[in-house]
């Protein structure tokens, strides 16, 4: 049984196009200084003709390369994506064929913004109980665009598109066994009674000719009223953030055996940087170890963490060595942290 694993490389995609709160103005009822006096946003990038898939494919072969493996020595793909191009094949088995890691068993996961977090999760547990050498590839890949109302000014302004990813393994890149008890924690958990905040209608029912015509229509079990749109609850949302972000931080401390002062930087979901540093506060974090892109790059759901990581790794601020939490909330309600050492 290994103690250890590793973030072997890292890699990010975000689509060419730029949209600042100055064009938003230009076509919906809101300000630059609303938008960044309540959420930290200045601009998003938006897919302008990229798939999910192929932002998916750069980030993760781009995360490959850093790693320095061969893309044969990837045991498992996992993409995390609510906006993927097609319900099947996975998002997962597109990257596979795209980047050649031929020996990988693929599948999505969809736990909304906290889905790379739960990937991490699984991954942390297939690297740690395989005593063979075990390699993970996750990548988050988001087009948010997709999703949107661009006419509903209360979600349109916060989300953009991208894409990052993670190598991981249980060994160096050149195949050697890692040092010991790298591996901290994790923690996912959920909370169902809070579906309703965030819903977004997965597709209407083909009609099919035994369908009875004087059948009342279902009812939306949510209430969900505005069609393929994504529909959310802004202020439930933000009180269940500020909770379960430091809530998950503490449990993953509590269960890794490591206090607070040890860790060197969160990396966080990017919703609001308003909920990044009512989330320090209350459990007492230094605001600057919050690390946050959001101003550049809204809020693009699973993808926003990996994006971050692979930003402050390349900038030189995360370096080897250093202890990280990574911590995410979303729709389901779902929330989730781990603990690494980098
Ligand atoms: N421009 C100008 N005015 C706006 C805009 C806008 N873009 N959006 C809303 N408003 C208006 C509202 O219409 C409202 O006006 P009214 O009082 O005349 O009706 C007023 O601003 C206040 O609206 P609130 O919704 O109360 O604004 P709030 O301060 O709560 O901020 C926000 C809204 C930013 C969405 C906040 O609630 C929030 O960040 N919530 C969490 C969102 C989040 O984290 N979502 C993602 C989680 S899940 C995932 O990531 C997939």
């Amino acid at each position: 049984m290994n103690t250890s694993y590793k973030i072997l490389g890292t890699g990010s995609c975000l689509p060419e196009l730029t949209v600042d709160n100055e064009m938003y103005a230009k076509v919906i009822d809101t300000s630059d200084e609303w938008i960044t006096s309540r959420t930290g946003i200045s601009r998003r990038h938006l897919c302008d003709g990229e798939a999910t898939w192929e932002m998916a494919v750069k980030a993760a072969s781009i995360a490959i390369g850093e790693a320095g493996v061969s893309a044969e020595t990837i045991n498992m793909i996992v993409v995390t994506t609510l906006t993927p191009d097609y319900t099947t094949p996975s998002t997962a088995c597109i990257v596979q064929e795209r980047t050649g890691a031929v020996n990988a068993f693929c599948f999505d996961l969809n736990a909304a913004c906290t889905g790379f977090i739960q990937a991490f999760d699984i991954a942390m547990h297939y690297l740690c109980a395989s005593a063979e050498p075990f390699t993970a590839l996750i990548v988050a890949a988001e087009s948010l665009s997709k999703l949107v109302d661009f006419s509903d000014r209360r979600t349109c302004v916060l989300f953009g598109d991208g894409a990052g990813a993670v190598v991981l393994s249980n060994r160096e890149a050149d195949g050697s066994l890692l040092a010991p008890d790298l591996v901290y924690d994790s923690f996912i958990g959920a909370d169902g009674t809070g579906g309703g905040y965030m819903t977004g209608k997965a597709f209407e029912p083909a009609e099919h000719p035994f369908r009875d015509a004087d059948k009342p229509e279902r009812e939306d079990l949510f209430g969900h009223e505005t069609g393929i749109y994504l529909s959310m609850k802004g202020q439930e949302v933000y009180r269940f953030a500020t909770t379960a972000m430091p809530m998950a931080i503490e449990k993953v401390l509590e269960r890794a055996g490591i206090a607070l002062e040890k860790i060197d930087y969160v990396v966080p979901h990017q919703a609001n940087d308003r909920i990044l540093q009512a989330a320090a506060k209350r459990i007492g974090l230094d605001p600057e170890k919050m690390l946050s892109n959001i101003a550049e790059t809204g809020n693009t759901s699973s993808a926003s963490i990996p994006i971050c990581l692979d930003q402050e790794i390349r900038s030189g601020r995360i370096k080897r060595g250093q202890t990280l939490i990574m911590t995410g909330f979303g729709g389901g309600l779902t929330y989730g942290a781990c603990a690494l050492n980098y």
